[in-house]
């Protein structure tokens, strides 16, 4: 964690070390609002461009993948410019996008402004886009040059449902990664009162996980454990036309494999109670049914790690304890997770 005077400091260092001359800083138009001059005096240091993009995950798509990369073309920019994330995680995940593929590569660093991007967005290398309201269907792995401190004071000015929409993610660093963590969340008087060394705990975490498989060939699927219903949802929502954050899904998406998880005998039933409690407390959980479930199939086939038209999931033994890689048939999911008619 550091403020904006050290955070500055640190880039220019890194700057000279690494020669760079011209910097293009990507963000969107809610971040540009509140922090237009957040990077002011990278001026006296380097030349900077800004783009700024429409908020929201409307714009993780290729159309505005398009838009960026015609700009930075348009204005001649070679190898030698670096891309300065600066945004939740849609920026992060377009902006590293477009950064390992405009001339095959060029240097990038997330600066993250949403508590989702300080704990996840920003870490770990994976970007991309959506394609016809599927997730991250177009995507690279591809590392930003430094991984910055956290700047704590950026989200005094986020919005209440989109601090809870990274809490979401936060619940899930706790069931996969530190029963403590999970109880002092559950002690917690209200979000404002989240501590740095909760925030510290997931990006710690998550980056342990990511040097062990970056290429995410295993372990690292642990930290999708919420996703594989959560996308499905977060997708199914946005093409209905009633979009939910991704935070928003995942809890959604941690409940229910929180509940997989005990219904396969593998979570012992006072835990999962504790979590059912935890979870329903903090979020509205809505019902999946059976004919709810069919209309998530078709996105949660999509996802890339299944095999075999089975559905992959990470399940937890112990809150805190997660192991990736569960082959699950869809008629299996159904009887664990929707009510009986
Ligand atoms: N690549 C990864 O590893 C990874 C991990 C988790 C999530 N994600 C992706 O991240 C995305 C969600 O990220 P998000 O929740 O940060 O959404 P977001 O980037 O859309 O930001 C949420 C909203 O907050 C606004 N905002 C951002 N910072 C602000 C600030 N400091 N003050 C006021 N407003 C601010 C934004 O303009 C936007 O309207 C999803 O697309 C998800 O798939 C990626």
């Amino acid at each position: 964690m550091m403020n904006r005077t050290g955070i500055i400091r640190l880039l220019v260092d890194f700057f000279r070390r690494e020669s760079i001359r011209q910097v293009i800083i990507l963000t969107d138009e809610n971040v540009e609002k509140h922090y237009p001059d957040y990077f002011s005096e990278l001026t006296g240091w380097v030349s900077v461009d800004k783009v700024v993009l429409p908020a929201g995950e409307q714009a993780k798509s290729m159309e505005t993948t398009v838009s960026v990369w015609s700009r930075f073309v348009d204005r001649q920019y070679d190898k030698g410019v670096l891309l300065l994330n600066f945004g939740g995680g849609v920026i992060c995940d377009i902006g590293g996008f477009v950064a390992s593929t405009y001339k095959r590569g060029i240097r990038f660093v997330n600066f993250p402004t949403t508590l989702l991007a300080m704990i996840d967005a920003s870490v770990g290398g994976k970007n991309g886009v959506n394609v016809h309201h599927v997730k991250n269907a177009v995507g690279t792995f591809y590392f930003p040059d430094i991984q910055l401190p956290v700047d704590l004071k950026l989200l005094e000015t986020l919005p209440k449902e989109e601090l809870k929409s990274g809490f979401g993610e936060l619940v899930k660093y706790a069931l996969i990664g530190s029963e403590k963590l999970f109880n002092d969340l559950d002690a917690l008087p209200d979000l404002n009162s989240l501590k740095e060394e909760h925030i510290g705990f997931c990006i710690d975490f998550k980056r342990k996980i990511v040097q062990k498989d970056p290429n995410d060939t295993g372990l690292r699927h642990i930290l999708n454990y919420g996703h594989t219903i959560g996308h499905a949802i977060e997708s199914y929502s946005s093409e209905a036309g009633t979009p939910m954050s991704h935070g928003l899904a995942v809890a959604q998406g941690l409940y229910y494999e929180s509940l997989l998880s005990a219904k396969l005998g593998r979570l012992p039933k006072e835990e999962w109670e504790h979590i059912d409690r935890f979870l329903k407390k903090q979020f509205d959980i809505m019902p999946i049914t059976d004919k709810f479930l069919e209309k998530l199939t078709p996105y949660m086939l999509n996802d890339k790690k299944n095999r075999n038209n089975l559905v992959n999931f990470t399940l937890i033994d112990h809150i805190g304890h997660a192991d990736p890689d569960f082959q699950i048939a869809l008629d299996t999911l159904a009887r664990a997770i929707c009510p009986l008619p």
